[in-house]
């Protein structure tokens, strides 16, 4: 990430403190569950683009392309394709999740699926997504559902994307449709999708569709993110009504938000400097517009948004928080980008060298405590081809869970990321982040089983569920 674009944020470092260091021992003897609240969704994440199959959006024509050197957008020279199969097979990995004793499951909409055009609709992608989320409670697990999960349809994107303002109207029409059609069903609505990734990957390192490297673009994209979450909120609150669980709420209207640990690699100010920035741009951006209702974003000489938007502030029942890793920063004025992010060599890391940090959770889940809403860990999981390692980071990720319980926050949830294998954007289709490892090479895409998913069964019956047999 480019610090270039960071120099007029307040410098903020809540990670580089206190930090804590669990005790792998007191994570071996815990039964973990026992520590969750009552009501705690325990479940698995998916996102459209990367399981469905079939997909067509401004991912599916970035996946086609090459950057100028030659190498391929997708670094193993994949397509997401076929993917998981899973719009054909979505009751087998109903299945799965009973198996898993699961009690909630996260999933997105393909709104490129659903509207293939201005102005059209498809009644029978509708009417399957509402099918799905009908048989999910049918089976007691709670649907959360996301309305945009990285993909954009071709027409959006081909009229600007995040960038154009009318992009919000557009989608707070799919929001009202959305709110209309599966609001008697879906009561947790997840409305954007890691807002700060998109902006990074997308439109400051060009990584990503529409492949900017363009500060301005960048905060604009963000920008709008941030204002088409408190758009889709109104729509989703006035149109769905319907209390789908009878729990008394018939909304509950968040946004899952991206954080890693930024620690500096030394106690030097410029390492400290350096880190904190990068904390307060990538991390508190997004929560700080949610607490205030106004965006506020700068770049000397380049940027400058700062506007109250309107019905932003209040606009959350939850927020979601995406965890996986901690990077380490050192301040590198050789760098075009002024930092360097690395994780030392020996560190514990998955197959994508993300650093293993469960600590990191129950810091971010204590920091966000201040939200005064509900929180949910909306996706934590690892890339582990080898399956042999998840059970372990599963344990310790739900461990940090019940110590930040234990210590009074209000985190109502947890989604492993993810059910099973799937296509993970830039990566390709290398990473396992599956409980159920997906043997994308077998006509039936037969999902098989990982040793987590006995460690996932553990903690569902502590928490009083009953994994199917
Ligand atoms: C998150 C994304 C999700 C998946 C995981 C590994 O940033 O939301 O789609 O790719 O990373």
């Amino acid at each position: 990430m480019s610090l270039r674009a960071l120099f007029a944020l307040p410098l903020l470092c809540a990670a580089c403190s206190d930090r804590p260091s669990f005790d792998e021992d007191d994570i071996r003897r815990a039964t973990l569950g026992t520590g969750l609240p009552p009501g705690f969704l325990l479940g698995t994440a998916t996102a459209s683009h990367q399981i469905e199959g079939g997909t067509s959006n401004d991912w599916s024509a970035w996946e086609q392309g090459s950057f100028p050197d030659g190498q391929p957008h997708i670094r193993d020279g994949s397509v997401s394709g076929d993917a998981a199969g899973a719009w054909e097979r979505f009751e087998v990995d109903l299945g799965l999740m009973r198996a898993l004793g699961a009690s909630a499951y996260r999933f997105s909409l393909e709104w490129s699926r659903l509207q293939p055009a201005r102005g059209q609709w498809d009644e029978d992608a509708l009417a399957r997504y509402r099918e799905q989320a009908r048989q999910l409670r049918e089976a007691g697990i709670t649907p959360l559902v996301t309305l945009y999960h990285f993909t954009l349809p071709a027409w959006v994107a081909d009229a600007g994307g995040w960038e154009n303002p009318a992009t919000l109207d557009d989608f707070e029409a799919y929001a009202a449709r959305i709110a209309r059609e599966l609001g008697g069903d879906v009561d947790w609505w997840c409305t954007v999708n890691e807002p700060n990734v998109l902006a990074v990957f997308g439109y400051l390192d060009g990584v990503w569709p529409p492949g900017k490297k363009d500060t301005k673009a960048m905060a604009t994209a963000l920008s709008h993110l941030i204002e088409a979450h408190a758009r889709a909120a109104r729509q989703l609150r006035a149109l769905d009504t319907a209390d789908a669980d009878g729990d008394g709420h018939a909304t509950r209207v968040g946004l899952a938000h991206h954080v890693r640990i930024f620690q500096p690699a030394t106690g030097s100010t410029a390492d400290v400097t350096a880190a904190g920035l990068t904390d307060a741009f990538f991390n508190e951006s997004v929560p700080q517009a949610l607490r205030t209702g106004r965006i506020r974003l700068s770049v000397p000489a380049q940027v400058s948004i700062d506007r109250e938007v309107d019905g932003l502030e209040g606009s959350s029942d939850y927020l979601g928080i995406n965890y996986y890793s901690r990077d380490f920063v050192r301040q590198d004025f050789g760098e075009a980008s002024l930092s360097n992010q690395y994780v030392p060599d020996g560190r514990p890391v998955n197959d994508l060298g993300w650093d293993i940090y469960p600590e990191g959770l129950f810091l971010f889940l204590r920091r966000f405590r201040d939200m005064g809403i509900p929180l949910l860990v909306t996706e934590n999981g690892m890339a582990d081809a080898s399956g042999t390692r998840r059970p372990d980071y599963l344990r310790a990720h739900v461990y940090a869970v019940e110590q930040a319980v234990k210590e009074g926050v209000d985190v109502r949830g947890y989604f492993h990321w993810s059910l099973m294998d799937n296509f993970e954007w830039a990566e390709g289709f290398t990473p396992r982040f599956g409980l159920f490892r997906v043997d994308f090479a077998s006509p039936d895409k037969a999902r098989v089983p990982t040793p987590a998913v006995e460690t996932f069964q553990d903690v569902a019956r502590n928490l009083g569920l009953t994994p199917a047999p």
